[in-house]
């Protein structure tokens, strides 16, 4: 059963909410203005705007909450190991688009209590140079989704052209722009979730991503009517790696598009997260 645990949903979501509008500022007083970039990776940056976000989304939750435990993207686990609330915050979600200027980007903060999404909130960054704007998608286990207040809900678009099996990320995409209006690649997770959520695209999957991505943004599909499992139909919990995120009617019929995983590489491999929390 969905449940907030002993912290009333109210205050939980205020806290979440607040915590992302706080990484939010951060970000949108950064935007546009030149970024000190790290690699992490080949392809994986960090500027010291994420770093910067962070530490603001953190203050807030622990001024809040001082026995949490709470996961961050760049600076890790801290915080009470034995609580039953753990924190996931992406203090700025889709960096390679901040970095370029490139609408789509996010701040996301979710709370999950005994490892199920509790509260989660993402603010989306809108417009683009010249016109940066921010939207804000909310939501609360069993209370519904919101964006900027108003109430949201995934598409009712039902149909998917029939044909074979198939399993590798790039024969996904070339099969789904065939058989679909197209299919877009936003480079952050969040936001693809939350479009999911209202309803303006009818799905989302991905493979190898962190808590961190996942928290705020699986809640505000569920809430908002949409389904979210694992690439192999499993269920879903946000310490597993691949996601399928759809409006709920195309479910079915897009998991049996993408068929079983033919390589070990995608098969539905949970990385150890599990030892963060109380058994
Ligand atoms: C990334 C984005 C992107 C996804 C990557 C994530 P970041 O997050 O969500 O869409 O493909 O796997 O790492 O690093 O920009 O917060
Ligand atoms: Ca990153
Ligand atoms: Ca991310
Ligand atoms: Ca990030």
């Amino acid at each position: 059963a969905k449940s907030t645990g002993p912290i009333s949903s109210n205050q939980l979501l205020s806290v979440v909410e607040t915590a992302a509008k706080t990484g939010a500022e951060v970000v949108m007083d950064a935007v546009n203005k030149p970024q000190n970039i790290v690699y992490k990776g080949l392809t994986d940056l960090v500027t010291d705007t994420d770093k910067m976000s962070e530490v603001a989304i953190l203050e807030v939750v622990t001024t809040n909450f001082k026995d949490h435990l709470i996961l961050r993207e760049e600076g890790g686990l801290i915080g009470d190991s034995s609580s039953d609330y753990l924190w996931c915050i992406d203090p700025l979600d889709g960096t390679t688009n901040f970095a370029h200027c490139y609408p789509r980007f996010a701040v996301s903060v979710g709370v999950l209590y005994k490892g199920k999404p509790a509260a989660g909130s993402v603010v989306e960054f809108v417009g683009g140079p010249m016109c940066w704007n921010t939207r804000t998608f909310s939501a609360v286990a069993g209370g519904g989704a919101f964006c900027n207040g108003q109430k949201i809900q995934v598409s009712h678009t039902d149909k998917v052209k029939h044909d074979d099996a198939w399993s590798t990320n790039i024969e996904l995409f070339k099969e789904f722009t065939d058989v679909s209006r197209g299919v877009r690649r936003l480079a952050a997770a969040a936001v693809d979730m939350c479009h999911v959520a209202l309803g303006i695209v009818e799905a989302y999957w991905e493979y190898r991503l962190k808590p961190w991505d996942m928290a705020a943004g699986v809640l505000i599909v569920e809430e908002g009517g949409g389904v979210v499992s694992c690439m192999d139909g499993g269920k879903y919990s946000v310490f597993d790696r691949s996601v399928l995120v759809s409006n709920g009617v195309l479910h079915d019929k897009l998991l049996e598009r993408i068929g079983p995983p033919t390589t070990d590489k995608l098969k539905n491999k949970g990385i150890d997260f599990s030892l963060w929390f109380k058994p």
